[in-house]
C-alpha cells in the first residue's frame, strides 16, 4: 500500500476520484488524500464534514480476490487498523462501535465508507475511505454535530502532525490487510471485538426491515454483528445501531 499516493489540495470527495481512477485500472494499494473535501460523503447518504487543513481525508482502492458478502469484512479490518494507529500516535485507546465509527469519550473521531463494485459473486475492486478528525477544533464543528463528533486535538489537548499519522495508518492497514489475506478473517474478528464499546450492552439495531433490541454478543465468523434476543441469536448485517 502507499506506492501510489496522490495529494490533492482540494476535491469534491476522495470516493468519487478514487472510482473513477479504479475503473481506469489504478493497481491495488492506490490511495487519494485530499487537505480540503467540498462534497464529502458518508454512510447512507449523509454528508461527511471535512474542512481544509483539519483532519485526513483519504479514500484507498482494494482488488481483494474475496466473494462479494466478505467486503464488510473489510470494513471491520479497517476499523481495527485505525484504532491501533490511533493508539500508538496518541495513547488513546477508541472504542469501535459496529460497524465502524471510532468513538473515545463517546463522541465520533472517525468514519469509514467501504463501497465496491463488482457483478455476480466476483469484487472488480474496493474503495475504503477514512475521514478522521485530527485538529478541528470544537468550534469548527457544525452546531449539530458539537454532542456527537470531537477530534484528535480535542482528546489529546494538542494538535498533530498529520503526515506521521497517515504513516502509521498506513502501515497499520497494510499488515492488517495482509495478515485478512493469508490467515482469513478470524484474527480481524478478534481483534475488533477486543476493541467493540457495545459487547454486552443492550442495543438497538434498526435495519431497513425492521428493529431488533437485545445484547450484543460479538461478530459471527463472516462479520455480522451478533444480538441476543431471547432465546436466538440474530446476525445484523446492515443497520444503524443505538447503545
Ligand atoms: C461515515 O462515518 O459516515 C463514513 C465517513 C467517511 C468519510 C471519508 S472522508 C474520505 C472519504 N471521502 C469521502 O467523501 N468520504 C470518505
Amino acid at each position: 500500500l502507499g506506492q501510489h499516493i496522490t495529494y490533492l489540495d482540494t476535491t469534491t470527495s476522495t470516493q468519487t476520484v478514487a472510482h473513477e481512477w479504479a475503473k481506469e485500472g489504478a493497481p491495488e494499494g492506490a490511495i487519494v488524500i485530499a487537505d480540503n473535501q467540498t462534497a464529502g460523503r458518508g454512510r447512507l447518504g449523509r454528508n461527511w464534514f471535512s474542512p481544509k487543513s483539519a483532519g485526513i481525508w483519504f479514500s484507498l482502492i482494494l482488488r481483494p480476490q474475496i466473494d462479494l458478502q466478505a467486503a464488510t469484512q473489510l470494513t471491520l479490518l479497517m476499523s481495527v487498523a485505525v484504532r491501533q494507529a490511533i493508539q500508538k500516535a496518541t495513547g488513546l485507546s477508541p472504542h469501535i462501535k459496529w460497524p465502524n465509527d471510532l468513538l473515545i469519550n463517546e463522541k465520533k473521531i472517525c468514519g469509514i465508507l467501504t463501497e465496491l463494485r463488482g457483478e455476480q459473486d466476483q469484487i472488480h475492486y474496493v474503495v475504503v475511505g477514512m475521514g478522521m478528525n485530527v485538529n478541528t477544533p470544537y468550534t469548527m464543528f457544525p452546531s449539530e454535530l458539537q454532542n456527537q463528533a470531537s477530534s484528535l486535538a480535542i482528546e489529546t489537548g494538542h494538535q498533530m502532525d498529520r503526515a506521521p499519522l497517515i504513516a502509521t495508518l498506513l502501515a497499520e492497514i497494510e499488515a492488517l490487510y495482509d495478515e485478512y489475506l493469508t490467515d482469513g478473517f478470524l484474527p480481524i474478528k478478534l481483534k475488533w471485538e477486543a476493541g467493540a464499546g457495545m459487547l454486552g450492552e443492550r442495543i438497538t439495531a434498526r435495519t431497513a426491515k425492521n428493529t431488533v433490541s437485545g445484547i450484543a454478543t460479538g461478530l459471527s465468523s463472516e462479520g455480522a454483528l451478533l444480538i441476543q434476543c431471547d432465546e436466538k441469536t440474530i446476525p445484523i448485517y446492515s443497520a444503524e445501531i443505538e447503545v
